[in-house]
């Protein structure tokens, strides 16, 4: 049997993925007839995979590391310089739990009243307005949540630029250029309000909650028993804030889903069974985010025949997996109900990573994304509102990728 991975020709298909975006990885699998494949991306070989074993393998920790494999112009945009992310073996784990200490069943139900009253509150300023971008004013309600939740003071005056920056740092993730140009600085300016708030928590000018994620930065130890460097918390901090800001992308998203299938609107507003929580994972099936995630080959082993050799960059398609013939039905349907008969595989349904939290590098917020998306779709289910001709078009190519009108809303009315 031949089992040499199919290998896509040329010098560097850099190009390509550029091109194709989220749909790079799922074509080749498809040409290739194979759920994995070889190429050369940004100058080194690199193997992409997809599919339910392959992201079991993906997250065997004995298998691959994450060091060395997040490239240094994501980490100085969207992740930060040498976060949880790009760490390895007990120090991953000791810092993972960090995080996965603030995500408690009490510490959530705290974020979704936060939610609602954030949503609550903006609201009567949109009955003034002509229009409304939701992308632009769900990333400002995500800070504000973000923030209060995380014990960090909201100065009005700011709201509009961190909100703006934050976002700017997730845009910039798949980019080059003014883009990507845009990313960095503002990384920069909100890693500077972030060691600010790290240093007035430590010296006391600030006294956050012992259970917030501003408290447990500020004060974590690693394993050597120090406190992380005033830049390190900073990181840590805005790994919480940034991504709450980023599950505006999958409000939007939702808003334009529920705009577009009239039938689905009126059973989030309904909430029989389970369906706000079927609607919720079916816009983080549906809907591209996160395209890929990496690491590298820890030690060379062989699966299903095929090499892995020490070092190589692995892609694990999450868009893909999320797409997947061999897992989804008819997968290019938007169909919440198809999550009635799911299993709850870690490794199918992967839009925020599969795998484990604590061991693994699954996504700590997952649980947090899934009730603020929750708190917030059935919120815009009980205003009225009308939603003007507009380009919803969703550039595959771009990543990360939005409807380009970023969803616009008019005449907005609450009921109550
Ligand atoms: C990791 C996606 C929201 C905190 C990840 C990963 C993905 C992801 C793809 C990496 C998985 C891997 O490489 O194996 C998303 C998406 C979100 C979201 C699409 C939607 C908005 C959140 C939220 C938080 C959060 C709200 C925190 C409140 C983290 C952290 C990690 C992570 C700390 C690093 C975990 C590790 O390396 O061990 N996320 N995430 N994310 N996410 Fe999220």
């Amino acid at each position: 049997r031949d089992t040499r991975i199919p290998r896509e020709k040329g010098l560097d298909n850099s190009l390509s993925l550029m091109q194709e975006g989220y749909l790079y990885i799922p074509n080749r699998c498809r040409r290739f007839q194979s759920n994995i494949f070889e190429t050369r991306l940004l100058g080194q070989k690199a193997i992409c995979m997809g599919g339910e074993e392959a992201a079991e393998i993906f997250y065997d920790n004995d298998r691959f590391q994450r060091k060395g494999a997040a490239p240094k112009r994501v980490q100085k945009t969207l992740f930060g310089v040498n976060g949880v992310q790009t760490m390895d073996g007990a120090a991953h784990h000791h810092r993972k739990q960090l995080f996965m200490s603030l995500m408690t069943e009490k510490r959530l139900k705290v974020l979704n009243d936060i939610t609602a009253e954030q949503w609550q509150a903006s609201i009567s300023e949109w009955e003034k307005q002509d229009k409304v971008v939701l992308l632009e004013e769900a990333r400002q309600i995500m800070y504000r949540i973000g923030c209060k939740w995380a014990g960090v003071p909201v100065k009005e005056k700011q709201v509009e630029q961190h909100a703006g920056d934050l976002g700017a740092m997730i845009d910039a993730f798949g980019a080059v250029g003014p883009r990507y140009q845009k990313g960095r600085r503002a990384r920069t300016r909100m890693e500077q309000w972030a060691r600010q708030i790290v240093t007035d928590v430590r010296n006391g000018k600030l006294e956050p909650p012992e259970e917030s994620a501003a408290y447990a930065m500020a004060f974590h130890l690693d394993l050597n028993n120090r406190r992380l460097s005033t830049q390190m918390a900073a990181v840590e901090l805005l790994n919480i804030i940034r991504p709450i800001v980023a599950i505006s992308r999958f409000i939007t998203f939702g808003a334009m889903a529920m705009h577009d299938h009239p039938e689905v609107r009126e059973k989030v507003k309904k909430d029989r069974e389970s369906y706000r929580k079927w609607f919720v994972q079916e816009i983080r099936r549906f809907y591209p985010f996160g395209p890929f995630t990496g690491a590298r080959v820890r030690r060379n082993f062989t699966w299903k025949g095929h090499a892995f050799k020490k070092g190589t960059l692995v892609l694990l398609d999450l868009y893909g997996t999320n797409h997947h013939p061999e897992i989804w039905e008819e997968p290019e349907q938007f169909r919440p109900e198809r999550f009635r008969h799911w299993k709850g595989s870690p490794f199918d349904f992967i839009p925020q990573g599969g795998g484990e939290y604590d061991m693994g590098h699954r996504c700590a917020g997952e649980w947090v994304t899934i009730e603020v998306m929750k708190t917030s779709l059935a919120f815009l289910t009980m205003i009225d509102y009308e939603v003007p001709p507009q380009d919803k078009s969703i550039d595959m190519a771009r990543m990360p990728t939005l409807p380009k009108s970023r969803f616009v809303i008019t005449n907005v009315t609450s009921r109550r």
